[in-house]
């Protein structure tokens, strides 16, 4: 069997918590890669909304192997307060089911100084920051490939504590050249505890555990967090992740060789959105870009900031499909723009380049370019809205017309199969083609 990778092919928050959920029967074991609790992955059935940061989106799911990979971020803090939800959640509806949860001991540690210092490096940004989620996320990356990381591993050495004590006080260091206040006495005590309850699960060298699922003909479905488009490569940088959110992550991410990668299942909404700074050629600062957002509620799972909204760019979408060799596609919030009397997408650009002699120039592309300072007007083409209730359709037989040209537009272009439409949160609305 092979790995088949699920990742968003936008700048995060496509619906990837969702469509795990709605997949992971189909497989037996479940890996998130990459990532740390910058990730927000909504989950909704049998009543519940529940958000997971860190714990793979197949946990409500009986007899399922769950497993946060060695190339994830891990804050125990964050780690023990989602434990607790799903202890607490499973205590009030026994009903609902609990997979297992394995940890590599290759994941690196993000530690309480860690959050300081994202905290006060995007602080003295000013008006250049990232717009990160302060999770810590940037400098735990930084130290693993400075190789001055903590690792889950570590937790089981006796010097573990001086360890912690050697990278904390490295970060006090370089904290001083800021100027930042904190305190770390109340949530390094936190930070502690969530070590001890992380010794509750299994702790194991997650490479193997995979290869060998593998090898024995289990199915894996490797879930990807953020988003193609904020990747440290490939992504608008310095507006990015620290991780690489590409399908070429889960190879590095869990130990997994390029030959046993199966099917890609790019994930896209039916528009667009952002949370944090950076580009966004197609967004839209008006009250269509309003209504998006109140129809979507595009807030942050994670932070709650409101998001950036926008139409659907084929531009973002064809780079983001090129670089991850995606196979199928499944595209959420459809029912997001069953009010709009027309819907447009963006199927290139017209670049600005400023001359030498301060002429401009005006290049219709269909590169996602390089500069982010580029002044770029998106070339769009226009499609009739639907103008309907979309939330009892169960079937494609019973799709608007307008709804099937839109899909059959992105299908020809991107020359991918859309394999799911989401019309909807729960996982109940949801049409398998
Ligand atoms: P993720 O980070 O990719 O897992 O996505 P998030 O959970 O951060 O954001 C997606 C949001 O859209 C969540 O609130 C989901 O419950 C919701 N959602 C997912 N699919 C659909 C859909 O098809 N329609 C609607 N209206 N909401 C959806
Ligand atoms: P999921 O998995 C949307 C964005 C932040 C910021 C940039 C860097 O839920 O799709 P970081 O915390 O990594 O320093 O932030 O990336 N970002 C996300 N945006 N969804 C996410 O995750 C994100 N994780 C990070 O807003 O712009
Ligand atoms: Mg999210």
């Amino acid at each position: 069997m092979k790995v088949d990778v699920l990742l968003g092919l936008q700048w995060g928050d496509e619906g990837k918590g969702k469509i795990v959920d709605v997949l992971t029967p189909n497989y037996e074991v479940i890996a998130r890669f990459q990532g740390g609790p910058n990730a927000g992955h909504t989950l909704e059935f049998n009543n519940i909304k529940h958000v997971l940061h860190t714990i793979p989106s197949g946990i409500f799911h009986k007899d399922k192997i769950n497993v946060i990979g060695n190339g994830v971020v891990l804050d125990p803090v964050i780690f023990k307060k989602e434990i607790e939800e799903i202890r607490k959640l499973r205590a009030e509806k026994p009903e609902i089911n609990e997979g297992e949860l394995y940890i590599s001991r290759k994941a690196h540690l993000i530690l309480p100084s860690h959050r300081m210092l994202d905290a006060a490096s995007e602080a003295a940004k000013g008006k250049n920051k990232i717009g990160s989620t302060l999770r810590g996320i940037g400098p735990t990356y930084m130290d693993k490939t400075g190789r001055n990381g903590l690792r889950v591993g570590d937790i089981e050495s006796p010097e573990f504590r001086q360890r912690y004590e050697f990278l904390k006080q490295k970060h006090v260091g370089l904290l001083s050249h800021f100027d930042f206040e904190y305190n770390l006495d109340e949530i390094e005590k936190e930070w502690f505890e969530g070590v001890e309850v992380m010794k509750q699960f299994h702790i194991v060298d997650s490479e193997f555990l995979i290869n060998k699922k593998i090898r024995e003909n289990a199915s894996v479905l490797a879930e990807g967090a953020q988003g193609t488009l904020l990747d440290i490569d490939f992504g608008s940088y310095p507006f990015v992740t620290s991780s690489s959110t590409v399908c070429a992550g889960a190879c590095i991410g869990l130990g997994v060789a390029p030959n046993k990668i199966g099917e890609v299942l790019g994930i896209f909404k039916a528009y667009c959105t952002r949370v944090g700074s950076g580009p966004f050629p197609t967004e839209l600062n008006e009250s269509t870009g309003e209504l998006l957002r109140k129809n979507g509620s595009e807030f942050g799972a994670t932070t709650g900031r409101p998001r950036r909204c926008g139409w659907l760019d084929l531009v973002a979408l064809k780079y983001s499909i090129m670089l991850n060799g995606v196979t199928q596609l499944i595209m959420t919030k459809a029912d997001v723009l069953n009010a709009f009397e027309t819907i447009r997408v963006a199927v290139a650009y017209n670049v600005k380049y400023k001359n030498a002699d301060g002429s401009i120039n005006v290049v219709e592309t269909q590169h996602f370019p390089f500069d982010i300072e580029l002044e770029i007007e998106p070339v769009y083409k226009d499609f009739k809205g639907w103008r309907c209730d979309t939330s009892t359709i169960a079937s494609e037989k019973d799709f608007p017309i307008e709804l099937s040209q839109y899909i059959q537009f992105i299908e020809n272009e991107t020359g991918v199969p859309i394999s799911i439409v989401s019309l909807g949160p729960n996982r109940t609305s949801t049409v398998f083609r």
